[in-house]
Formats: C-alpha cells, sequence, structure tokens
C-alpha cells in the first residue's frame, strides 16, 4: 500500500518539480526585463494602424465640431481636444501618440531634434518626387515610428492656408486669440504639415504577440 502510494505520487511530484522551474525560469526573465528587439515589419504595421486610428478620431471631432459650430467652435474644441485626443489614443495601445510639426500651433506640439530630422528627411524626398515610407528609431527599450502628416485636404487649409485667400479674417481672428504665437498657418494643399510620432516600448510587441497567440 505504501510504495503504491509513492508511485502514484511520482508523477505528481515530477509534475510540481517542472512547474516549479518552468515557473523559476520565467522569473529569471522576467527580472532582466530585456523584451526582445521588434522586427520592422511589426512596428510599421502596428504604428500605421495607431496613426489611421488617432487621425480618424480627430478628424470625425473636427467636422462634428465644423458642423455645430462652424470653424470658430471647432478651433475652441481642437484647443481642448486635440491633445486629449492622441493622449486617449496613446493610453488605448498604451503607447505613445504625439504630431510634431516644424510650424505648431500649439507649443506642445513643437518637434524636438529626432523629429525634426524626419521632417526634414520627408521634405527631400517630397521636393525628390519620392515615396514617403516610414521612419524607425530603435532605442535600449522601445521604439519610435515616424510617418508624415500632410494637409489632404482644402478643409485643412481654412485654418491653416493662406491668410489671403484660405482663410477667413474671423477665424483667423480666433486662432491668434487661443494661439498667440501660431506658426501654423500659409500652407499649401498638400505640403508636409508635420510627423506622426508613436513611441512602443518593446514590450508592446511581445504583447501583441501573446494576445495573438490566444486569440488563434
Ligand atoms: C477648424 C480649424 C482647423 C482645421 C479645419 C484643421 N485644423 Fe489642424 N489645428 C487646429 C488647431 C486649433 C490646432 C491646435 C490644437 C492643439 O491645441 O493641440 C491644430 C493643430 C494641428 C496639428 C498639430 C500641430 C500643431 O501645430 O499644433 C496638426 C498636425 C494639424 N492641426 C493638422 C491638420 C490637418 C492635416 C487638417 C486637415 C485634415 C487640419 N489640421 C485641419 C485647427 C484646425
Amino acid at each position: 500500500m505504501k510504495t503504491l502510494l509513492l508511485k502514484s505520487s511520482v508523477p505528481l511530484l515530477i509534475a510540481f518539480l517542472l512547474l516549479f522551474t518552468a515557473c523559476a525560469q520565467n522569473d529569471e526573465s522576467r527580472s532582466k526585463d530585456t523584451s526582445p528587439r521588434p522586427d520592422s515589419t511589426l512596428v510599421i504595421q502596428a504604428g500605421k494602424e495607431i496613426v489611421t486610428d488617432a487621425f480618424a478620431a480627430i478628424s470625425n471631432a473636427l467636422g462634428t465640431a465644423m458642423t455645430r459650430g462652424g470653424i470658430p467652435h471647432a478651433i475652441e474644441y481642437c484647443n481642448t481636444v486635440a491633445i486629449i485626443l492622441t493622449d486617449s489614443v496613446s493610453n488605448q495601445y498604451n503607447v505613445e501618440v504625439r504630431r510634431a510639426t516644424h510650424k505648431p500651433r500649439n507649443p506642445k506640439n513643437r518637434a524636438n531634434d529626432m523629429e525634426m530630422a524626419s521632417i526634414e528627411a520627408y521634405m527631400q524626398l517630397i521636393s525628390d518626387g519620392a515615396e514617403l515610407k516610414p521612419r524607425l528609431a530603435f532605442q535600449e527599450n522601445n521604439v519610435i515610428f515616424h510617418a508624415p502628416l500632410r494637409l489632404v485636404t482644402f478643409t485643412c487649409l481654412s485654418c491653416h492656408g493662406n491668410k489671403e485667400d484660405d482663410i477667413r479674417e474671423g477665424d483667423l481672428a480666433v486662432i491668434q486669440q487661443y494661439y498667440p504665437e501660431d506658426e501654423a498657418i500659409g500652407f499649401d494643399l498638400d505640403e508636409l504639415r508635420g510627423i506622426w510620432s508613436v513611441t512602443f516600448p518593446y514590450e508592446y510587441f511581445i504583447a501583441a504577440e501573446a494576445a495573438d497567440g490566444a486569440s488563434n
């Protein structure tokens, strides 16, 4: 009886030991906190998805505000909501999303050195008539994704276009009231307005892979 009990508990013991060593390994890799550098194609795919979502969120909010209360209301609305929207997309994906520009309306969106390098590179590509692809910068624990942000519709020009032809006088006054140091006018259709910048921690891609695996 005793031996039987012992015998039947052996597999249990092995299972227990395996589980324990597996956990121990896990703990070890977690404590090092060195998520591997993700593949560029994964980063580009995720970056494009997030930027599309963020652009849709801002365009929808802008469109609704313009229909409700015209351009002055939309300016006022943008003043309070644009950053909140990019922040909420950031929280939704657990990444940092921002719009950066060489000619800011909101000073918080002024490009830093790295962002400025991408803006200049895109400007050069536009003048060469070349394709504008996302740019990536791999850092120690995160990867930064940049994509061009252009003035795609005439609607954009009613707040970012030419003082003489595109922006109504009353609207310009509202812009200047909210943004006394505004630099974001004088743009043409399709011109580069700035860039989207998304910062992903490397962990993001581990979590995304795990979620993918679970859903398969
Ligand atoms: C109703 C006026 C209005 C229209 C139309 C408009 N914008 Fe803006 N835009 C603003 C305001 C106001 C801000 C500042 C938002 C803030 O305070 O964060 C802004 C900020 C931005 C920024 C962030 C950089 C900065 O200068 O602060 C980008 C990029 C931008 N707009 C692009 C566009 C594009 C592209 C379109 C067309 C799809 C567009 N805007 C249409 C009013 C407008």
